[in-house]
């Protein structure tokens, strides 16, 4: 018989900031060399604060808040581990615009790279990747949507759905 339910998403509710924090740290503990996160979703839906997360999953060094200036910073790790790669596109406004950036060097390249508004580039995002796409539901309730292509990342998704829910 086949599932009902597929394996490569899941939806999570959480209830505050620290919850959506502590989601972003596990997902970063799973993250490697090369992976890419692609978040979708309004403004303060919690997109750079599960960055923030990935970031201390990923004991990286610095202080994460959305580039404001740059479109992308770089957080090196505070030992050994992968770079995080932050990048935000928020005022990118079309195509032409995205192929200057040089999204390619980053997301190819062997650091974990996280997307904000990755649905304004969906054509350069990679085909196998993570994409969570983050929905307001009140003023403490966000609703996410994990959603994994490629085999690596069905595996990161049954590992952080163990690692959230510890079934
Ligand atoms: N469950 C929650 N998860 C994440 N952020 C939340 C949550 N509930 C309230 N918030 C608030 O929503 C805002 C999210 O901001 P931010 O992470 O910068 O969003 P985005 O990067 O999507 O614009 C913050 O002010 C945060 O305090
Ligand atoms: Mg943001």
């Amino acid at each position: 018989m086949s599932p009902i339910l597929t394996n490569h998403a899941f939806d999570a509710v959480t209830h505050s900031p620290a919850q959506t924090l502590a989601i972003g740290e596990r997902l970063g503990q799973l993250l490697r060399a090369g992976d890419v996160v692609c978040l979708q979703g309004d403004l303060g839906t919690g997109k750079t604060c599960l960055t923030q997360g990935i970031g201390i999953g990923l004991q990286v060094v610095g202080i994460i808040n959305s580039p404001t200036f740059v479109f992308v910073n770089e957080y090196p790790p505070a030992d050994k581990g992968p770079y995080l790669y932050h990048v935000d596109l928020y005022r990118v406004s079309d195509y032409w615009d995205i192929l200057s950036l040089g999204l390619e060097d980053y997301i190819y390249g062997d650091g974990v790279t996280v997307i904000e508004w990755a649905d304004r580039a969906r054509e350069a995002m990679p085909r196998e990747r993570l994409w969570i796409t983050f929905a307001y539901t009140d003023e403490m309730k966000r609703s996410l949507i994990i959603d994994a292509t490629g085999q690596h990342y069905i595996e990161i998704v049954a590992a952080l759905k163990r690692a959230i829910y510890g079934a």
